[in-house]
């Protein structure tokens, strides 16, 4: 990155316009980071189609690099090469970048049988604890502890991992993905009980047994996997992002406008569409993706954010914007963080009014939103900002938007074509020094 574009940390939005047209939504972030990890669990080429460009994926790609693999990007296509992967300890710079990479602990254990982690980085949206990755380790066989900054999990000397019945406390997304990863070359059968469920987990399994592994049941609560011997590589196109596609189609609707949402997988988002269908947006399915029709006013409506196939937490916050302008009080519980309303009082500023009492948000529908100066929070966060930004009428500012670039693949470029002004500025020009 340019020293110019890294002054570029703000996003300019002249609000007040209704998003219109056609948007392509890229490969899902969650997805892609699992897969990229469990391109360690062999020595062969995996090839990915479909990767966004995100600052996040740049992340895992260096990370995967410093333990000694070749990684390739052409277009949308990334190649990892596994063979020259030979280092287990996890750099904690970028490990300390992002939670995802806390991946590399299950697909480098099951490898080599040791490896050595820092706790994971990460948005700040409650606790963020890691006992269900460790607990799946044990559980295979590790011997799992802390030595200095690190965690490591190790196979005692001259044995394998086995395979076991195991069940998750809660069912943790990426604790499911990295006990999978751990799981997959262990002697005989593994049962992940309490399994995460979402789209990315089944994506990760399907990935996995493009690779040789023997995994049934993922994308339900038990996942079934009998252990191989040897992976080898894969060549698979990453599904859609349903964020990215969720956070569209909330724009689309806040902002009145009329938005094809193309490259989507609307299974993916039963809970946000009908909930966008319950309070008044106008949707229509069509070959890979759907359209949005928004309107000016809606109805309001309680919703909760919880484990898929639930409301997606993330776009809890994108739908409390929406809800600012339904005619009357809304609710909005968050079940899966302890700490994510935090974006409220940013959401203030823009004159909504927002009451937090714990994990919901009290939204007082029916203000119109005026223009404000905010900080993105995390990615999400920063998201719902950026829908507040389009509707309110008027110039408004997002700061430290490299929360939403970890995330967003060409977000400006994508809002630009959808009839938006949007521009990435320095902060340092509007603060005036
Ligand atoms: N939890 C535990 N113990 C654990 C792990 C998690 O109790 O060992 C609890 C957490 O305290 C939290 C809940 O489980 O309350 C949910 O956390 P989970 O582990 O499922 O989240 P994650 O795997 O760390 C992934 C996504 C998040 C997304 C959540 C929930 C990736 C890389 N991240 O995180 O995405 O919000 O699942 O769906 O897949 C984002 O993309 O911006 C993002 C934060």
């Amino acid at each position: 990155m340019s020293a110019h574009q890294h002054m570029q940390d703000a996003l300019r939005i002249e609000g007040g316009r209704p998003l219109r047209g056609a948007v392509r939504i890229a490969g899902a972030k969650n997805a892609a980071l699992p897969a990229m990890a469990a391109s360690l669990l062999s020595g062969d080429d995996s090839v990915f189609e479909n990767v966004p460009e995100i600052a996040d994926v740049e992340v895992m790609a260096e990370l995967l690099r410093r333990l000694g693999a070749a990684v390739h990007r052409d277009g949308d296509t990334l190649t990892v090469r596994g063979d020259g992967v030979a280092e287990t300890s996890a750099p904690t710079d970028l490990v300390s970048m992002m939670r995802a990479s806390f991946l590399v602990m299950g697909a480098l254990l099951g490898r080599f049988g040791e490896v050595a982690c820092a706790p994971p980085g990460g948005d700040v949206i409650g606790q963020r604890p890691i006992d269900v990755h460790l607990t799946g380790f044990k559980a295979l066989g590790a011997e799992v502890g802390r030595r200095g900054d690190k965690y490591y999990a190790r196979v005692p000397t001259g044995r394998r991992l086995h395979g076991a019945r195991i069940f998750l406390d809660y069912p943790s997304v990426l604790g499911t993905e990295n006990v999978l990863l751990a799981a997959v070359m262990a002697e005989g059968e593994s049962v992940i009980v309490n399994a995460a469920a979402e789209p990315e987990v089944a994506f990760l399994a399907e990935t996995l047994n493009a690779m040789g592994a023997c995994i049934e049941g993922a994308g339900t609560h038990s996942i079934r996997v009998q252990g191989v011997r040897e992976l080898h590589g894969c060549h698979m196109r990453i599904i859609p992002d349903r964020i990215e596609a969720g956070t569209f189609a909330i724009a689309a609707a806040a902002t009145g406008g009329e938005v094809q949402i193309l490259d989507a997988e609307p299974r993916h988002l039963d809970a946000l569409l009908f909930k966008l269908a319950e309070v008044g947006v106008r949707l229509e399915e069509h070959e890979g993706g759907f359209a949005v029709t928004g309107r000016g006013r809606y109805t309001p409506t309680s919703i909760q954010a919880l484990p898929y196939p639930g409301l997606a937490t993330d776009l809890q916050a994108p739908m409390a914007v929406l809800l600012t302008q339904a005619d009357g009080v809304s609710l909005v519980h968050e079940r899966v963080y302890d700490n994510r309303m935090m974006y409220l009082g940013e959401l203030r500023k823009f004159g909504a009014e927002v009451a937090s009492a714990g994990s919901t948000a009290i939204v007082s529908g029916g203000t119109p939103l005026v223009p404000a100066n905010a900080r993105a929070l995390d990615i999400r966060a920063g998201a719902a900002l950026m829908i507040a930004g389009l509707l309110a009428e008027g110039a408004s500012t997002i700061t430290d938007v490299y929360h939403l670039q970890r995330g967003y693949d060409d977000l400006t470029g994508k809002l630009t074509a959808l009839g938006a002004r949007v521009s990435l500025v320095s902060s340092r020009s509007w603060l005036g020094d």
